[in-house]
């Protein structure tokens, strides 16, 4: 039996997108991604992803259901075999729970399941928790800065302010070598069990014994996407090397897959409409700090193409921003290369090379925000202009030797380009520069060009047709709005029969489960709903809540859709007691009718 807590948990630090992109290669589309169904066979995808809701649904089979749910369908894993699975994703180990102990069954769904939140059991899984390793450290680190004058006085030396150290959870750890002991106990504790190897905060030394990691460092934590630390870097505060030491690859921590301030980055970089990605964690602190927040860094590795597809999944424009010394230009050639497969036509890579001697931090400390941002709009050079001017650079264009060898360099770049159009502009610059043909160039590089697919236009929202369907929307994509809905019961029957019965299941299921609705929780309200013969209606309805995004103005949809159901209400209120004639009524009726029949 797994403990339902757990299996909340693990949900909550799920990216089902992830989870389903490794089987399924999705697209975005939207708000959402898309991909052809798995489980039907079919050529326009209709199967759909979303982030914001974590779950699936297909317009044409109907599947739907969260990320076990994915796993179960698709790999056919029993549901505690995908728990299973998707537990030891996020670096969680399902416990094992004492048979006395268990949880109630619910009506609804897989034993077990749903998952109710018990944060008393909690506790005895959270040695075992990597994460839970994390964030005890990433505490230890912050109070021990709060404590060294030294490690204070070196981020005030480089411009910081407290407001900027506390938002980065930036820490402090200590010089020594056991330092963590004093927080985790079972420290010293050998072989498999010990989980604190695992995080890479400790490592073994020849005669046995562990020792800490990071000494006399400043700690940057490293939230993944789900705003869980994963790792850490550590700067020396003197000239001692390494500069920067990282956590090691583990259960939780791959540097090729994370970018520093991702997480805390989304909203700004929604905002802003691009990304700007650095190569160092004092490049982020710094641009933060100038206001400067859409802002992501590489964690002293090349950009890979994970990060990129990572990024283009939050924006359709990203900025790198490298030093203008040849380092620089190796690693903006590194990024552009590795993005080019997943560019398609409307996104916009462009790069801004400083100038020589400069990082961002230098830059904004010394000329802030507006002349970095002057920067970003006037100096930013775009990826085909970027490309050119590389594959250019010593080659003498004047000759045809030196154009023969620019089209044979920019064959292979070109090839891994499949965005329509974009691979048409390359093309068009290419026969520009190397005075061969569009139509030769076409055949000399095998390069087939397909038309650009259009787009379908997004569709208009469609208006629910019943006000109670319209609060089963807003209830599954927002289930805090029960709070709102006290000493609310539909009773009509008749019209609309099957909504209304749905609808008080809905709430009544809601009023119930108070951890779905305390808004934290990223919760598939209809994944509870397994057994029940409403399942199908509110898998329907909530796949209407696909495309709701940010713009949607929640409050006003909702208090329309309370307002029409109390008026529907009023109305047949009013009928009933007409029906009766006015002697039967009794005074309280009356009085009743009467104010039933005033206007608002
Ligand atoms: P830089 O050497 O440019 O450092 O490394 P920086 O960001 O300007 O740092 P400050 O301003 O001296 O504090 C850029 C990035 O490369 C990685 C780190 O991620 C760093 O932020 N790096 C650098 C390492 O991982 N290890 C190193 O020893 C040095
Ligand atoms: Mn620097």
């Amino acid at each position: 039996m797994i403990p339902q807590s757990f299996i909340h948990d693990v949900l909550n630090r799920t990216e089902i997108v992830d989870v389903i992109d490794s089987h399924v290669a999705l697209k975005k589309a939207g708000v959402n991604y898309s991909a052809c169904c798995p489980f039907h066979k079919e050529k326009t995808p209709s199967f759909t992803v979303s982030p914001v809701k974590q779950f699936y649904h297909c317009f044409g089979c109907k599947a739907h259901g969260n990320a076990i749910g994915f796993l179960m369908e698709y790999s056919g894993m029993s549901f505690v075999d995908a728990v299973a699975d998707l537990a030891t994703r996020v670096g969680m180990q399902v416990p094992i729970q004492q048979a006395d102990n268990h949880p109630a069954e619910t009506e609804f769904g897989p034993p077990n399941y749903p998952p109710e939140i018990d944060y008393e059991s909690n506790n005895s899984i959270s040695s075992n928790d990597l994460f839970e390793i994390m964030m005890r450290a990433t505490k230890f680190y912050r109070v021990q800065l709060k404590q060294s004058e030294q490690a204070i006085n070196y981020l005030k030396k480089r411009g910081l302010t407290g407001e900027t150290a506390s938002h980065f959870a930036l820490g402090y750890a200590p010089d020594g070598w056991q330092n963590l002991e004093a927080i985790f106990p079972d420290y010293q504790s050998t072989a498999s069990e010990n989980t604190l190897l695992k995080t890479g905060l400790i490592v073994a030394s020849d005669d046995g014994k562990y020792y800490d990691r990071f000494r006399d460092r400043i700690m940057f934590p490293i939230l993944n996407q789900k705003g869980m630390v994963v790792g850490f870097g550590g700067r020396v505060l003197g000239q001692s090397e390494p500069k920067y030491l990282n956590s090691p690859e583990t259960i939780l921590f791959t540097k090729g897959r994370e970018l520093y301030n991702l997480f805390a980055a989304r909203r700004a970089i929604r905002q802003a409409g691009c990304v700007l990605v650095v190569e160092g964690y004092m490049d982020v602190v710094a641009l933060y700090q100038h206001g400067i927040e859409y802002t992501v860094a590489s964690l002293g590795t090349a950009t890979t193409p994970d990060h990129i597809q990572k990024l283009l999944r939050q924006t359709d424009n990203i900025i790198f921003c490298f030093d203008g010394d040849n380092a620089g230009r190796k690693a903006a050639w590194r990024a552009m290369e590795n993005s080019l497969p997943f560019l398609t036509d409307g996104k916009n890579l462009s790069f801004l090379f400083l100038p020589d001697g400069e990082d961002p931090d230098s830059y904004v400390s010394a000329n802030g925000k507006e002349d970095f941002e002057a920067l970003l709009k006037h100096h930013a050079v775009a990826l085909s202009i970027f490309l050119f001017q590389t594959l250019s650079t010593n080659l003498d264009l004047q000759t045809s030797e030196g154009r023969a060898k620019l089209v044979r360099d920019a064959k292979p770049l070109l090839k891994h380009v499949t965005a329509p159009i974009l691979g048409l502009m390359l093309l068009q610059r290419l026969a520009e520069l190397s005075g061969v043909s569009q139509d030769e160039l076409q055949n000399l590089l095998q390069i087939k060009r397909t038309t650009p697919i259009k787009k379908h236009p997004k569709l208009a929202r469609p208006k629910p047709t019943t006000p109670y369907h319209w609060l089963i929307q807003i209830l599954l994509y927002k289930p805090g709005y029960i709070n709102q809905l006290t000493e609310f019961i539909i009773t009509e029957n008749g019209e609309a029969s099957e909504e209304i019965a749905t609808l008080n299941v809905l709430i009544d299921f809601l009023n119930n489960h108070p951890h779905i609705t305390d808004g934290g929780a990223i919760s598939t309200v209809s994944t509870y709903f397994n057994d029940s013969q409403h399942r199908e209606l509110l898998e329907k309805i909530e796949s209407e809540t696909l495309e709701w995004d940010d713009a949607i103005d929640l409050e006003s949809e909702f208090s329309g859709a309370l307002a029409k159901i109390k008026e529907i209400q009023r109305k047949k209120r009013m009928t009933t007691l007409h029906n009766k004639s006015l002697n039967i009524l009794t005074n309280e009726e009356k009085q009743e009718l009467k104010q039933l029949s005033m206007p608002k």
